[in-house]
């Protein structure tokens, strides 16, 4: 069974979703979608940046109506580009975002880097407290925001994020913005789970995934929901879609979890974020 996590307001998220980075837009996009939400998968996250959001709209129209529920059953993300920074235009672009997925609203809409000025991010959350007030979006967050980052928009914010979502996996484990995040009820996610399926030939994750009877994909992913992290691995592969959902009938043991702290290096595959400009 899906499980959930609860935001600081009282509103909920699936802990796995599908992340649809680098899905092409067309029908690459419109099936990983659709077969992710006929599969089980009730939470779907992209961005502007993703050049995909019109196919992933129409996946979750022919996802929706294949698996006979509800628009407010499903939970959707997006991501505002460094680019549209400012007020209004951070407006104009949550809007031209719902227009693209062809929705009423969306569940998370996120700053999806901090940039490296201070007042252009905290205009910006200026502009997603609004849409957030005004009841456009369900729930508002941050992306790629480091400790000194959160401190510095906390100190300005009258809504607080739900979220930040990170790069997380066992070689970047972000313990001290894990620990940050959790002493202000702010839920952390992660991005690149799977190193993009660096991780997966990790030999000690694949003797866990072999005790449990499970894929290295499963252990991740588990590792994920047992650090109470929200998790969106990637897939446009069908079974794998398949695969990185089941993942709700085993537990790993105190030793597992021991063994994969054991490989943080606090290695990134990414940018980092004091320094990225999106140019
Ligand atoms: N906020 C940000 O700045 C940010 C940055 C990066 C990513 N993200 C989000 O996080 C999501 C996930 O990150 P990601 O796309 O970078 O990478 P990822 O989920 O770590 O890895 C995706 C790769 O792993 C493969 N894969 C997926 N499931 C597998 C399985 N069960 N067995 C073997 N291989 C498997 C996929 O292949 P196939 O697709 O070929 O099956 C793909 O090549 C993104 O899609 C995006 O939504 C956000």
């Amino acid at each position: 069974m899906e499980t959930t996590v609860t935001f600081h307001n009282g509103n909920t998220m699936p802990q796995v979703g599908l992340g649809v980075f680098r899905v092409q837009e067309g029908q690459e996009a419109v099936d990983a979608v659709k077969h992710a939400i006929i599969s089980g998968y009730r939470s779907i996250d992209t961005a502007m940046i993703y050049k995909n959001e019109q196919s992933v709209g129409e996946g979750i129209r022919l996802g929706l109506e294949a698996a006979g529920i509800d628009r407010s059953e499903l939970f959707v993300t997006s991501k505002i580009w460094l680019d549209d920074f400012g007020f209004d235009t951070a407006i104009q672009a949550y809007e031209a975002s719902l227009e693209r997925l062809g929705l009423d609203y969306l569940d998370l809409y996120l700053i999806h880097w901090p940039g490296t000025d201070t007042a252009k991010f905290i205009d910006t959350w200026k502009a997603l407290e609004q849409l957030y007030n005004e009841g456009k979006v369900r729930n508002i967050g941050v992306s790629n925001f480091s400790v000194e980052h959160m401190e510095a928009l906390l100190a300005q914010a009258a809504v607080k994020p739900a979220i930040n979502q990170v790069e997380f996996h066992p070689y970047f484990d972000q313990k001290q913005l894990r620990d940050y995040l959790a002493g202000k009820q702010i839920v952390m996610e992660s991005w690149s789970p799977l190193m993009n399926g660096e991780i997966l030939t990790n030999e000690v994750i694949s003797n866990i995934a072999e005790k449990h009877g499970k894929t290295p994909a499963q252990v991740v992913i588990r590792w994920n929901i047992e650090n109470d992290v929200v998790v969106i691995p990637k897939s446009v592969t069908p079974a794998r879609i398949e695969e990185n959902l089941n993942v709700f009938d085993f537990q790993l043991s105190q030793e597992d979890l021991y063994e994969i702290e054991q490989l943080n290096e606090d290695r990134r595959i990414g940018p980092d974020p004091a320094e990225f400009t999106g140019a």
